[in-house]
């Protein structure tokens, strides 16, 4: 048995070569050269390593390992790794294993050794292509000294181990190598780097420092403590699918790390996992050629919304404030979050929207600001020139860019998502006149390098990709989760568990528990998702969350946080339940739903009604507090006259009236509460069960606002402020006229305005 006293991760790898059958020997002496294009073939016929040229360029040769197999045909051959990962040599150059033991790459043209394995005093006796990969050099007692493993470029394969302090890079085909980077760094954090210092996506590093990371044979990446336990997983779409032969893991060139699987039936490579969900989200993933947004097959894409792309194809800088004779202003960048990459300067304050634009439009270093509002304003200012970002209708924030006054033309609101092209070709004639001068050569080949690093492909969202996604996800981060409907069956375990009339129970793969609303399915597509973009970026904490939604042929569903004690007319008719909502609670869940509706009618950027308040939609968590489900959908229903604030504040009285009498047939409770009332036996309607007595004064305020909120004259009826208003108690409330009792609003005409 092999024994072994040096680092654990070492031998994990040799196990795996040890398990290898035979290898294919190399020896001292041999030579592979780029004339006589021949290969060192693995015994299993899987990998080869020789010359190639994938770099589009005559002349340029890379050496290095591909997948070899039969079944893999040509244009497939993926490389695994390449010796000195950007090193590139001229035809007739050669690649020996010397007689000292060495692996030696000589280049022709400049005449000179361009890289080495560095093993000639390491009594180096042969070498070996091993079945899984790997490259090795041996001594005479067939210990292993060196091996390509451990030097990994942008791919992991299946046993490969990264360990501390050991980087993946994309390869590059420009001379310049990339900025993405993934480390596993020494506190045991595997990262996604963009220029070393800043970290997009990161796992592990909770508790455990020295891990390792490996791609294990049935396809999941694991970071593994010293002891190989997994601390961390993640897992193929198709793991442990005994169908599929060759697997790999890679760092691409667009700075995602993908898992890849070869698919037989497809004849091709298989993107079966990726780290970051949302390739927007990688940082700088548009690097200089404008904001990241989805087209309509659902592919990213990078568009300029500052300046005219026809003038100059890949810089995409805002315009600079310098230089702005007539003064400045912002141009609006709705669903939009904008943020500088070079220099990143950017600083962060917790003040209005207003107060957000007029701080940039007063400091004169201010370039560009994003406000984004989830419950706390913040304002993101900007102050460079080189901004990207991303855009979508489910972003929640707006961006503001600082353009030159144009004494003539008014600037309307840009869309990014269909720009308005004479606009695009006047800001650029400003943009440009501020430009000249301000790019110092620096910063000219700065923005130039990057651009020979091509896009790899958006694959389809998969479940599984999600799992990474949700652990890693943000507080902050208004990014909602699009499923299919296949994920919507798995996540609610084929609907098994009803929750009320067409919700059901469900687990995200982060173990997060929620709900599942289905709706009508003949809802137009783009209505859909207008509405789930509208409510979306909505944050309130007596709101539902919307976590996600699902939006795939005929299927609609919404994905809401699960609220554990179910509606309040379930609540209500709950015998345990009902005894646990005390007058105080049920004028407090009053208050939160009033103070949530009043949220949507005037807080947010557009008006926002609920559309169909009832007791139904209205949970109460673990505390019974009030949390307001399925608001903002009034438009999705055909029936817009609903869509206004008066009939949320209707539907709120009606509330109202069942928490305090304890009855949930909303129209005939109202009818005989207003009848009670009015013949002043107002305590002969609270609920008998509410333990611990009732506020009679409160009862009467009570009554009095549900009342009014219950007019059929919608222009009697109070505002969702001023009912907030009222349970604070700085309004005081007068006897209402009679409601002519709470009928439901079917014939009324319809009304003036929202
Ligand atoms: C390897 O091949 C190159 C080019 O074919 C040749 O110049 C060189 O001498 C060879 N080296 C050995 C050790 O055969
Ligand atoms: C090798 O490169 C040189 C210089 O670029 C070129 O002139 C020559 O044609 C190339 N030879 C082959 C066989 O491609
Ligand atoms: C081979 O390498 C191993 C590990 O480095 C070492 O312990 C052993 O002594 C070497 N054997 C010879 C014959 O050099
Ligand atoms: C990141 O590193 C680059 C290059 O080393 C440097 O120019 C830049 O200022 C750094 N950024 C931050 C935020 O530290
Ligand atoms: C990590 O491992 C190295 C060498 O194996 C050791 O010297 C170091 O103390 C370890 N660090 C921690 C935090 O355990
Ligand atoms: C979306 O972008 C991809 C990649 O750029 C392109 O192939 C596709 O045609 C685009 N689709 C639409 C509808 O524009
Ligand atoms: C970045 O901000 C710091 C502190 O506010 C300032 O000193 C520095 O000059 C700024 N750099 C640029 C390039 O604006
Ligand atoms: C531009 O957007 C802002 C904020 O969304 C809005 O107040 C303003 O009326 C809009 N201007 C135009 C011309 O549409």
């Amino acid at each position: 048995m092999f024994l072994c006293n040096s680092p654990l991760l070492v031998c994990f790898s040799l196990g795996f070569l040890l398990l290898g059958v035979a290898v294919s020997q190399i020896s001292l002496g041999s030579n592979l050269s780029v004339v006589e294009n021949d290969f060192w073939v693995s015994s299993n016929g899987d990998f080869a390593c020789g010359f190639f040229n994938n770099l589009n360029q005559p002349n340029q040769y890379q050496i290095g390992i591909r997948f070899n197999s039969k079944s893999i045909p040509d244009g497939e051959q993926t490389v695994v790794w390449v010796a000195g990962a950007n090193v590139r040599v001229s035809n007739k150059s050669y690649f020996e294993f010397t007689q000292g033991g060495e692996l030696v790459l000589f280049d022709f043209l400049q005449g000179v050794t361009v890289w080495t394995s560095k093993t000639s005093h390491l009594s180096v006796a042969s070498a070996a292509l091993s079945d899984n990969g790997n490259l090795v050099l041996m001594n005479s007692s067939k210990d292993v000294v060196w091996q390509s493993f451990d030097t990994p470029s942008d791919t992991l394969l299946p046993g490969q181990i990264l360990s501390a302090s050991q980087t993946l890079r994309p390869l590059s085909k420009s001379s310049v190598s990339s900025y993405y980077d993934l480390q596993l760094n020494v506190q045991g954090r595997l990262q996604l780097r963009w220029e070393t210092n800043i970290s997009y996506w990161t796992v592990g590093g909770q508790s455990s420092s020295n891990l390792s990371a490996v791609l294990t044979s049935d396809g999941a990446l694991q970071l593994l403590d010293r002891r190989s336990t997994s601390v961390w997983s993640v897992f193929g779409e198709d793991h442990d699918d005994p169908l599929v032969k060759f697997r790999f893991l890679r760092l691409d060139a667009d700075g995602n790390l993908r898992l890849y699987s070869w698919a037989e039936a497809l004849r091709s490579w298989k993107s079966v996992w990726q780290a970051v969900e949302n390739q927007c989200n990688v940082f700088a993933t548009c690097y200089l050629s404008g904001v990241c947004l989805f087209n309509a097959s659902g592919s990213h894409v990078c568009k300029c919304p500052f300046t005219s792309t026809a003038e100059s194809s890949s810089e995409c800088l805002v315009p600079s404030q310098l230089g702005c004779d007539s003064g400045s202003t912002l141009v609006t960048y709705d669903h939009t979050f904008l943020y500088g990459i070079y220099p990143p300067n950017d600083s962060v304050s917790t003040i209005s929207l207003e107060q957000c634009k007029t701080l940039c439009l007063k400091d004169p270093s201010c370039t560009a600001v994003s406000f984004t509002n989830d419950g706390i304003a913040q304002c993101h200012t900007r102050k460079t020139r080189f901004i990207t970002g991303y855009s979508d209708p489910s972003v929640g924030s707006i961006s503001f860019v600082k353009m030159c006054l144009d004494p003539v033309a008014a600037f309307p609101n840009l869309s990014i998502f269909s720009p308005p092209q004479s606009q695009l070709k006047r800001s650029y004639a400003f943009s440009g006149q501020c430009l000249i001068g301000a790019l110092s050569g620096t910063l000219v080949t700065f923005v130039t390098i990057q651009l020979g690093i091509g896009f790899c492909f958006y694959q389809r969202r998969s479940f599984y990709r999600k799992k990474a996604a949700l652990a890693l996800r943000n507080p902050n981060s208004e990014v909602l989760l699009m499923l299919s409907y296949k994920e919507i069956m798995d996540l609610t375990g084929n609907f098994g568990h009803h929750l009320g009339p067409n919700v059901f129970k469900g687990m995200l793969p982060n173990n997060q528990p929620v709900a599942v609303k289905g709706l009508k399915t003949s809802i137009e597509e783009r209505k859909f998702r207008a509405s789930v973009s509208r409510i979306g970026g909505i944050h309130q904490k007596n709101l539902a969350k919307l976590e996600g939604y699902c939006c795939e042929s005929d299927h609609r569903f919404l994905v809401y946080e699960f609220v554990e004690n179910g509606s309040v007319d379930q609540c209500i008719q709950d015998p345990k339940l009902s005894r646990r909502l005390t007058w105080r609670k049920r004028i407090d869940i009053c208050l939160s739903v009033a103070r949530a509706i009043s949220y949507l009618h005037t807080e947010c950027r557009e008006f926002v009604s609920h559309g169909n308040l009832k007791c139904e939609n209205v949970l109460l968590d673990e505390n019974l507090d009030a949390k307001v489900t399925e608001f903002g959908l009034g438009r999705l229903h055909s029936n817009t006259l609903d869509d206004t604030a008066e009939n949320d504040v209707e539907g709120f009285g009606k509330m109202m009236v069942i928490l305090v009498t304890g009855q949930t047939e909303a129209d005939d409770v109202c009818k005989w509460a207003y009848k009670e009332w009015i013949s002043g036996h107002a305590e002969g309607i609270v609920d008998e069960r509410i333990e611990g007595g009732v506020d009679s004064e409160e009862v009467e305020r009570l009554l009095r606002l549900a009342f009014w909120c219950l007019q059929v004259d919608k222009r009697l009826r109070p505002s969702m402020g001023e009912v907030v208003k009222v349970f604070e108690g700085t309004l005081t409330v007068d006897r209402p006229p009679p409601p002519f009792l709470c009928r439901m609003p079917l014939e009324e005409e319809e009304e003036e305005e929202d």
